[in-house]
Formats: C-alpha cells, sequence, structure tokens
C-alpha cells in the first residue's frame, strides 16, 4: 500500500512539539508492517541540509504567490522517503508556526502541493493511494483533493491538537485557489472565517485523533465549535493512541543520559538524578523529591496549576525542575518562581532535547497537569524512563497513566498519579499522595517504576490500527 503523509514537523530535524516524534515514527512503524509511506514536508533549511542527496522530481510553478515550487525527493537519514516542497520564499527562513502574515499562503502551497502529489504522483512512477494529513496545516489538502473533479487518492486526516485551528480571513478563498461556492458552513467556513482544520474535518474520507478518550471528548465541550461537525462524522473518526519509538527513547541505550539503564538498573537511574541536580544547580541530595515538567508553554498544558501551588514545593522540601518555552508570561512566571525559590525551583527556558531525556530518566517524578491533552507523550516517556507521572485525567493522560488508588495499587496495575480538577487543590490533592507515596512507601514507589517502564507503548500496534484504517477506506470505496 503507498500512502502519503503531509505534515510540518519531523524529529530530529524540525520539531515543535510532539507531531515531530510522531511523523518521524509512525511512517516507520507503517513501513515495517510492508506499506511505502512517504512524507511530504516544507523544506526548511534544516531539513534541506540534512536530508540528502535531494533529487527534484515535479516542477509546480509559482504556488500561492511564493514563487517557484520544486518538489524534491530525498531520504531521511533514518532511510525513509522524504518529499519536500523547495519553495525559499515561503519555507526557506524561520520557524514552521512563526507570526509571519503569509502563513495560510505557505500552509495552502504546501496542501495543495500533498493533493498535487496525490493526485498525480511524483512524476517517476510513484502515486500514493492514501493521502493522510495531520493538524491543521495540511487540512486543505483533503479540500483540494475533494472540491475537484476526477480520479483522486483516498484521504485520512489526524487531528493531533484541535486547539490550534488555523483560521484565516475570508478573501484569502481566491488566492488559494479554492471554488467561492464551498465557503459555507458545511464546508469551508468556521463562523465568518476559512477553517484550515475545519476543511480536514469535513472534506477528509477519515478522520482520526490520537488517543480513544480525546476521540469522545472532542464530540462535547472539547470541541471547541466543532463538536458538531465531529458528531456527524463520529462513524468515521478513530482515536488511535501514540506510541513510543523505542530507537530514539531507550533508557538502556540512550546517548544522552550519563548512566543508561535497563528496567533493574535503578541504581544507576538514582546516579542520574544526581547529575540532573548537579547540572541544573539544584541542592545534590538523593532523598529529596526531584518533580520535573518538559513542556510547550501554551494554554492548554495547565502549567498554571504548578505556578499557583508553587509554596507546596517549598513547603514539602521538594524541588521542581522546569524546561520550556512559549507563552511569555508563563516563562516570565516561572523565572519568578525560580527567584523566589532558588534552592527549590529552576526554570530553563528553551528547547534542549538532551536535556529532556536526562529529566525524564533522572527526575522522580514529571507533571503534566493539562487542561486538554489529545495524547500527551511526555507521560508516556516519565513511563519508559522510571519518573512517575503526575497527571489530569484528560485526554491521551487518562488512557495511559492508572491512578495510584488503593484499589489500583492492590490489583498491581497504578502506574503514577492522577487528578480530575484542573483548578486550585486538584494538582496539590495529587502531590500530597505521590509525596507521601515517595516518602513513607518506597517499596510501592519502585514497584510502580518498574511497572510503567515494563509497559508496552511501542508504535506497531498503533500503525497496525493505521493499516487497519486504511485497508477499511480502499474497501469502502467511498
Ligand atoms: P505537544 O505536542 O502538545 O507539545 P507532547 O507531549 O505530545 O505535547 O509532545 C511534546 C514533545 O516535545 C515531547 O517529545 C517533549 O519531550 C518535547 N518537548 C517539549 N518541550 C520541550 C523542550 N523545551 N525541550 C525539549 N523537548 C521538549
Ligand atoms: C499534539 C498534542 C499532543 C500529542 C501530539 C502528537 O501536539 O498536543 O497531545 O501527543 O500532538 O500527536
Amino acid at each position: 500500500m503507498r500512502i502519503l503523509f503531509a505534515g510540518t514537523e519531523l524529529f530530529p530535524h524540525v520539531k515543535v512539539g510532539g507531531l515531530a516524534d510522531v511523523l518521524a515514527a509512525l511512517p516507520k512503524a507503517l513501513r515495517n508492517l510492508g506499506t511505502d509511506t512517504r512524507l511530504l514536508l516544507p523544506g526548511y533549511p534544516s531539513l534541506m541540509r540534512e536530508v540528502g542527496p535531494l533529487e527534484p522530481v515535479l516542477a509546480l510553478g509559482d504556488l500561492m504567490g511564493g514563487g517557484q515550487a520544486r518538489v524534491l525527493l530525498g531520504r531521511s537519514p533514518a532511510g525513509q522517503p522524504l518529499y519536500l516542497l523547495d519553495q525559499p520564499a515561503f519555507f526557506g527562513r524561520g520557524t514552521p508556526y512563526g507570526a509571519a502574515g503569509d502563513l495560510p499562503l505557505r500552509f495552502g502551497a504546501l496542501s495543495w502541493a500533498a493533493a498535487h502529489l496525490g493526485r498525480h504522483g511524483d512524476g517517476q512512477g510513484w502515486k500514493p493511494e492514501i493521502v493522510h494529513a495531520h493538524d491543521w496545516p495540511t487540512g486543505l489538502a483533503p479540500a483540494y483533493l475533494a472540491l475537484e473533479e476526477g480520479p483522486r487518492p483516498r484521504t485520512v486526516f489526524t487531528i493531533h491538537n484541535l486547539a490550534y485551528q488555523g483560521l484565516f480571513p475570508a478573501d484569502l478563498l481566491a488566492p488559494l485557489g479554492l471554488p467561492a461556492a464551498s465557503f459555507h458552513p458545511d464546508g469551508l467556513e468556521f463562523y465568518g472565517k476559512l477553517g484550515f482544520l475545519k476543511a480536514g474535518l469535513v472534506y477528509a474520507d477519515r478522520l482520526s485523533t490520537v488517543s480513544p478518550t480525546y476521540a469522545r471528548e472532542i464530540l462535547g465541550p472539547e470541541g471547541l465549535g466543532l463538536a458538531g461537525l465531529l458528531q456527524q462524522r463520529n462513524g468515521e473518526l478513530r482515536g488511535i493512541l501514540n506510541g513510543v519509538d523505542d530507537e530514539v527513547w531507550n533508557p538502556a541505550t540512550d546517548p544522552h543520559l550519563p548512566h543508561p539503564f535497563g528496567p533493574t538498573g535503578l541504581a544507576a537511574r538514582a546516579a542520574g538524578k544526581l547529575e540532573l541536580q548537579r547540572e541544573l544547580g539544584l541542592r545534590v541530595d538523593a532523598e529529596q523529591p526531584l518533580f520535573a515538567i518538559v513542556s510547550r508553554f501554551a494554554a492548554q498544558k495547565g502549567l498554571d496549576l504548578v505556578l499557583d501551588d508553587q509554596a507546596w514545593f517549598a513547603a514539602q522540601n521538594a524541588q521542581l525542575a522546569v524546561l520550556g518555552q512559549g507563552d511569555p508570561e508563563l516563562e516570565a512566571r516561572f523565572l519568578a518562581a525560580a527567584r523566589l525559590h532558588p534552592s527549590r525551583v529552576v526554570a530553563r527556558i528553551g528547547f534542549d532535547e538532551g536535556l529532556s531525556h536526562r529529566i525524564y530518566g533522572g527526575a522522580d517524578a514529571i507533571l503534566v497537569p493539562s487542561r486538554q491533552e489529545p495524547c500527551g507523550l511526555t507521560q508516556l516517556y516519565a513511563l519508559r524512563y522510571g519518573a512517575l507521572p503526575v497527571v489530569r485525567a484528560t485526554g491521551g493522560l487518562a488512557d495511559t497513566v492508572v491512578d495510584a488508588t488503593p484499589e489500583a495499587i492492590g490489583a498491581g496495575r497504578a502506574t503514577g498519579f492522577a487528578f480530575q480538577e484542573a483548578r486550585a487543590g486538584g494538582l496539590a490533592g495529587a502531590l500530597d499522595r505521590a509525596i507521601a507515596m515517595y516518602r513513607d512507601r518506597r517499596e510501592t514507589w519502585t514497584e510502580l517504576q518498574r511497572r510503567g517502564m515494563a509497559q508496552d507503548f511501542g508504535w506497531p500496534r498503533a500503525a497496525r490500527e493505521y493499516l487497519d484504517l486504511y485497508e477499511e477506506l480502499l474497501r469502502s470505496g467511498d
């Protein structure tokens, strides 16, 4: 089966969040199942440099006023065939979603290129049966395919995050080459605006999102204005939980860890904690519980709950290490918290892949208090690396972390701590339970660590579910 993925991030070349990890790992897992899965991404400078040699396969002319566009074919260092949309005026600078005013035209060009590649192939004898678009930047790809007459590949659209909808002024319809007749509430219109994500939801043959719980949640209040549409399409919507790429996230072989460790190597892990405390300038002390956060700073992540509870860390003689970037207000508040509690709280503002691995492999617990979390990968990495996740029970967090209630502990199922309420007190309750177990029932803590580390969150299962979806779609012929 031939599948074309269209997206905007790819670990390790271009990464903002979990989408990069998914777009690196899932095509690999699908290839392992015998499919010919390829990706189309923007020709960002890092990709143009790091992926090669690049062979020009298609000349697309001027796309969306961004100048001459070409499709180049290369291979990622991991051996995955990769098409890059080479259009320097659009993609030759900046970060993927930078504040540039031409964002809709850029991602319109990317979506159009995906549709073109889907309908006509790469000119070298390769044409996909399925075009699988990911998140709002590629939401127009299913629309371009559906709105034009003629044979076309089947389409799948995956929601990684409903909070980013790609809403733009309606007067972009013409420059984007979209028919005016498609601008209505059952088409491209979202309350007077052109909706890229909505386009994917309306026009793709099948929809998916990245966890079963999130697939249910978005049919209700979490649907952010799209619940009605998603309810209509519920029969074609699946929740498929993301996985963990064992080649990147394996504490036994991780080159970023000072002391790699296997499931029985918790002593090496403890040594890693001390090194992490040293690296971060915290007090080096094996007995002080070290809580940590690795996160984009965005409202969805619920980090304000941690800031509201910051006094808890001082009161409990616990440490908090934060690695993240994004919302300037959250950055400032974490830096202020670190100034206020210098021996307890440290905030590293920035993106640091290596440090993120050392945090998962050295911290005692990872906080993920998200208000919404479609899947979440950080809690999975935490589990794999022996840090207990403390999460709000939402979306993929609810699907992957088993709260340490007395019953779950008794039944040998608990893997972390979960709370329900996204308000003051909710997180603190879970933190109290975590610290009590850490201090008074260390053998239970260790049992949870080992259970998490032994869990199978591999990509083969998820890839199998996507393949089932593609097979059903190709059979159905609709
Ligand atoms: P989201 O995609 O919403 O950001 P996920 O949990 O799915 O959330 O994925 C986040 C990914 O980004 C993980 O791989 C995490 O380790 C990584 N990450 C987030 N912030 C940083 C950072 N500041 N430095 C390094 N890695 C980060
Ligand atoms: C999004 C979501 C996150 C998910 C990731 C990969 O960024 O916020 O929950 O894990 O996509 O699917």
